[in-house]
C-alpha cells in the first residue's frame, strides 16, 4: 500500500461529542427529538468534547495517520441569522490543533445529521432556506478551518438521514412520506453543491467530496425483472446521491417515475445548473453491506429497522419497485447486517467505472455488544472483518481502483442513534458506565501492526 495511503477512524460529532449545551452550543434537531421521546441520547456520549485530545494521542498512539470527523452545524451556527458561536469555533481549532501536533490528517465532514432545532422548527430539510444556510456554515467552516484542513466533505449519508427521516419514519423528524422525502433529498443535493461551490470559488487549499452510505446492489439471479428490480434499488439507495454529486445530475429514470405519481415541481432550473456545475472533486464510500434484491411480488411498502439487536426484523420492500432479500449463506449481525467483503471490492469497482474519482473508504465496521469490563476486549469477529474487508479494498486496488484511505467505524466506542450504546463500533473500548475509561480493544493493536506493515499484514484471498 502507497505511504499516502490514509490509515483512521471516523466519528461523527452528535455520537461522540457530548456536551450537548455547553460553551453555548444551540440544540440539535436530535437532542430535540431524543429529549422529547425520552429516549437514549448523546447528551454525553464519549464525551470526546472534554477528553479528544487523549483519543487523538490513542489514535497516534495506534499508528493511525488521519481522523475522519464531524463539525455540530449548532456548536457553530447560534441562530437563524447566522450567527458566529466563537466558543464552538475555538473548540474546533484545539481540536485540529491537537490532530496536527499528533500529525493526524483531518478528515473533516461538514454535517453529519445534527441539524440545529432552529432549522429544524422551521421544516428541516423540506426548507429551501437551509440549503442557502449550509451555504452559509460550509464558508464559515472553510473560512476558520480552512488552513488547518486539507480534506473536507459536505454531507454524511444523504441517503441514509433522508430515508430514515422522511420515509421510513426511524430518525427525526420521523415521518413517512414520500413527497417530502424527495424534496428532501433535492434540497440536500443542491447543499452539498452549493457547499462545493464555495470551496472551489475560495480557492482554498485541498479537495472536498461527499460521503455516502454506499450499498452496492446484486439481484438474486440474471432475468430482465430482476435486472429492472436492481436498477430501481439502485437508483433508491445509491444513484440520486453519486450521480448527482460525481456527474452532477439526478437519475432520469428516477426523477421521470417519481414524476409520474409525485409533484417535481420544487426542481428549478438554476438549481439544477448550480448541481451541474459543482461535483465534487473525490467520493467517500461508507460500506457496511451490499442490498440484495428480487422483484417486487406483492403488499404494501414497507421498510423496518431493527434497531433492538434482536435478529429477523428487519424488512425493505419497496410497492412496484423491488423487495430486499437475505442471502441464506451469509453471516449476519445480531441487527441483521450482512457480513459481504465481496460487495465492498464489487462497489468499488463498480463506482470507479461509473464516476472514475479517487475514492476514500469512510467508514467500515461491526457493531456488536461487548463486555467492556475486561482488561482488552479480544474482538477477533472485528479483526476478521476488517481483515477481509481491507482485502477487498485491497483487490479493488489490484484491479486499478484508486483507493486513497481507510476509515475504521469507529475510532472509539460512540452512541449508535437509535441503537444506543449498547452496539459498540470501535477500536477503542469506552466504559461509559465507569468513568468513559478508555482501553484500546486487540482490534487496535492488529490495526496498527496493519498500518506499520503498509497493508502487508493483510491475510489475502480472490473472492469468487
Ligand atoms: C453510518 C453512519 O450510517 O453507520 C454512522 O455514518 C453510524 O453515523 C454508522 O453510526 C453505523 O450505524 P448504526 O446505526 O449501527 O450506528
Amino acid at each position: 500500500m502507497d505511504k499516502n495511503f490514509f490509515w483512521g477512524g471516523a466519528t461523527a460529532s452528535y455520537q461522540c461529542e457530548g456536551a450537548w449545551d455547553v460553551d453555548d452550543k444551540a440544540e440539535s434537531m436530535w437532542d430535540h427529538y431524543l429529549h422529547e421521546n425520552d429516549m437514549e441520547n448523546g447528551d454525553i456520549a464519549s464525551d470526546h468534547y472534554h477528553r479528544f485530545e487523549e483519543d487523538i494521542r490513542m489514535m497516534k498512539e495506534g499508528g493511525q495517520t488521519s481522523y475522519r470527523f464531524s463539525l455540530s452545524w449548532p456548536r457553530i451556527i447560534k441562530n437563524q441569522a447566522g450567527e458566529i458561536n466563537s466558543k464552538g469555533i475555538e473548540f474546533y481549532h484545539r481540536l485540529l490543533d491537537a490532530c496536527h501536533k499528533f500529525d493526524i490528517e483531518p478528515f473533516v465532514t461538514i454535517y453529519h445529521w445534527d441539524l440545529p432545532q432552529y432549522w429544524e422548527a422551521d421544516g428541516g430539510w423540506l426548507n429551501r432556506d437551509v440549503a442557502y444556510a449550509f451555504e452559509h456554515l460550509a464558508k464559515v467552516c472553510f473560512e476558520q478551518f480552512g488552513d488547518k484542513v486539507r480534506y473536507w466533505t459536505t454531507f454524511n449519508e444523504p441517503k441514509w438521514f433522508i430515508a430514515n427521516g422522511y420515509f421510513i419514519g426511524n430518525y427525526p423528524p420521523g415521518l413517512q412520506d414520500v413527497q417530502k422525502t424527495m424534496i428532501g433529498a433535492y434540497h440536500v443535493m443542491l447543499a452539498s453543491a452549493l457547499g462545493v461551490r464555495a470551496f472551489h470559488e475560495g480557492g482554498y487549499q485541498g479537495q472536498i467530496g461527499i460521503v455516502h452510505s454506499y450499498t452496492p446492489v446484486n439481484g438474486v439471479d440474471d432475468t430482465i425483472e430482476t435486472k429492472i428490480a436492481m436498477r430501481y434499488a439502485d437508483n433508491y439507495c445509491n444513484n440520486w446521491i453519486l450521480d448527482t454529486a460525481a456527474l452532477g445530475e439526478f437519475p432520469i429514470d428516477l426523477v421521470a417515475k417519481l414524476a409520474l405519481d409525485y409533484d417535481v415541481d420544487f426542481i428549478k432550473a438554476d438549481e439544477l445548473r448550480i448541481i451541474k456545475e459543482n461535483t465534487v472533486d473525490f467520493i467517500g464510500l461508507n460500506y457496511y453491506a451490499r442490498t440484495l434484491v428480487k422483484p417486487y411480488t406483492d403488499g404494501e411498502t414497507q421498510v423496518v429497522f431493527n434497531h433492538s439487536g434482536k435478529k429477523g426484523q428487519s424488512k425493505v420492500v419497496i410497492k412496484g419497485w423491488f423487495e430486499q432479500v437475505k442471502d441464506p449463506n451469509s453471516e449476519f449481525t445480531a441487527w441483521d447486517t450482512e457480513i459481504y467483503p465481496k460487495g465492498l471490492q464489487d462497489g468499488l469497482i463498480e463506482a470507479w467505472d461509473r464516476y472514475h474519482l479517487p475514492i476514500y473508504v469512510t467508514e467500515n465496521g461491526v457493531g456488536v455488544r461487548e463486555d467492556v469490563t475486561v482488561d482488552q476486549v479480544n474482538d477477533d469477529y472485528r479483526i476478521s472483518f476488517m481483515n477481509d474487508h481491507i482485502n477487498a479494498i485491497m483487490n479493488a486496488m489490484d484491479q486499478g481502483v484508486d483507493i486513497r484511505g481507510y476509515y475504521a467505524w469507529a475510532s472509539f466506542d460512540l452512541y449508535s442513534w437509535k441503537n444506543g450504546v449498547e452496539k459498540r463500533y470501535g477500536l477503542v473500548a469506552v466504559d461509559f458506565k465507569n468513568e468513559q475509561e478508555r482501553k484500546p480493544k486487540a482490534s487496535y493493536y492488529w490495526f496498527k501492526e496493519v498500518i506499520e506493515s503498509h497493508g502487508e499484514k493483510i491475510q489475502r484471498r480472490a473472492f469468487e
